[in-house]
């Protein structure tokens, strides 16, 4: 453990505290630690972490510059999702076994099992079948943004950035029209346990996911369709099928990483266009390709996943022993200053943009990267088609979460 690690920040300061979270992503803590213990050893109560293996749960390093962000990503031989799974902090009211659960999800899998999961759901993802989406997604999200528009003024949040990832994952996933804000209330309860106004019972909303993914798996074995539950029921005749708790926890894992961070990408990106108007400006008249990764870079909707040392390693001079959890800060690797150009500048013209708001480009980088790359540029490009004029009326709120970066509220008017 580093001598230095717990001297540079606040005592008792912990990145993941939803309360800390809850009044803004700690940059000025990440930047303290990047500079000074870029592996801080960060103490919690044991309660609130609740990791697979509760030895494991007494505290975290903390991981805050990019280098060794990616370092770790890309070495799945020694670092482990399965021993103590991704995420770093369960809502404290969330019962053992159904953590435990999660372990059949797909990123809390080690190679060569993951490697295995991973290939049969990649046939759901490929280019192809993400640009099959993307006239039905221009369609979508061009009368998204005229029905807000049609309305004047209203919270940007759920009208728009919450509405197109939504009907996205429904349409990959093939959830009829009537069923989506199920779909969308669960994923919610799901992850948003933490904060207040989203009080809800997560194990129910994890058991009424269940139970759907299981009535539309039947329904598609009796009427097979071009869409992505058929194509893993298909996967099933393969050599290696899905379980069933996998494929019903996929539905759950696509439901929630499909719909809260798409969302909040788009949700802080439209922010920073109303706080950055020249960049605004930019956007209506190049279209340039990269803003996507700046908007994601800026936005980094997931802070941070963790994983768990499957021997002692050393990192920056720090070792972490064997069983111990490394978080991987993509909120601060996102702003290391070594690594981008005046980081705190919001600039969609950003040059080999090498954000890690996807993953740290290892085993487990995100599945949906290409579908969300999608769901951004399809939106900004019906706002500065449909709504060019768009200000701010309020500052937004924020979502109290551990690993969350969520907006709850954006009040605009839309010309
Ligand atoms: C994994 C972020 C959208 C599905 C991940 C990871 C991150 C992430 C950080 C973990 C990477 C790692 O551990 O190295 C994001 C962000 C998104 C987004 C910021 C939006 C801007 C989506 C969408 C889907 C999706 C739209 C699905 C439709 C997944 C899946 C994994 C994953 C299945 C697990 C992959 C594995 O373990 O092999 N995502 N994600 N994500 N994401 Fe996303």
């Amino acid at each position: 453990m580093s001598a230095t690690a717990t001297t540079v920040l606040p005592e008792g300061f912990d990145f993941t505290d939803p309360d800390v979270n809850h009044k803004a992503v700690p940059h000025d803590e990440f930047r303290l630690a990047r500079q000074s213990a870029p592996v801080a050893w960060i103490e919690q109560d044991e309660v609130s972490t609740s990791g697979f293996a509760p030895e494991s749960g007494s505290g975290y390093f903390a991981i805050t510059r990019h280098a060794d962000v990616c370092a770790i990503s890309k070495d799945s031989k020694n670092w482990s999702t399965a021993e103590n799974g991704a995420i770093i902090r369960f809502p404290s009211a969330m019962e053992r076994d159904q953590i435990e659960l999660q372990r059949v999800i797909l990123i809390n899998q080690d190679p060569p099992e993951h490697t295995a999961t991973r290939a049969i759901i990649s046939r759901g993802f490929t280019p192809r079948s993400i640009n099959e989406l993307e006239e039905t997604m221009i369609a979508r999200g061009e009368s998204i943004v005229k029905a807000a528009v049609a309305r004047g003024t209203g919270n940007f949040v759920e009208e728009i950035a919450a509405e197109l990832p939504l009907q996205a994952i429904a349409d990959l996933i093939g959830v009829p029209q009537e069923d989506r804000h199920k779909l969308f209330d669960w994923s919610n309860q799901m992850l948003a346990g933490e904060d207040p106004d989203y009080a809800g019972n997560q194990d129910v909303a994890a058991a009424e996911i269940l139970g759907y993914a299981m009535m539309l798996a039947a329904d598609r074995q009796a009427n097979p369709r071009d869409d992505l539950i058929t194509k893993l029921i298909n996967a099933h005749k393969g050599e290696r099928g899905l379980s069933d708790d996998e494929f019903g926890y996929f539905v759950i894992l696509l439901a929630v990483a499909g719909n809260e961070t798409t969302r909040n990408a788009i949700s802080h990106g439209m922010n920073a266009f109303l706080d950055n108007p020249d960049q605004w400006e930019i956007w209506k008249r190049d279209r340039p390709a990269t803003m996507v990764d700046e908007v994601v870079r800026w936005a980094t909707p997931v802070t941070v996943f963790q994983r768990t040392a499957l021997k002692d390693m050393e990192i920056d001079g720090v070792t972490i022993e064997k069983g111990k959890r490394a978080a991987l800060f993509y909120a601060s690797a996102n702003f290391d200053e070594t690594v981008f150009e005046d980081p705190f500048k919001f600039d969609i013209t950003r040059d080999n943009n090498v954000q890690v708001g996807f993953g740290g480009h290892g085993a487990h980088y995100c599945l949906g990267a290409n579908l969300a790359r999608q769901e951004i540029r399809v939106i900004f490009d019906a706002l500065a088609d449909h709504a060019p004029d768009i200000t701010k009326l309020a500052e937004p709120s924020r979502l109290r979460h551990s690993w969350i970066n969520g907006l709850k509220d954006l009040q605009v008017k839309y010309a």
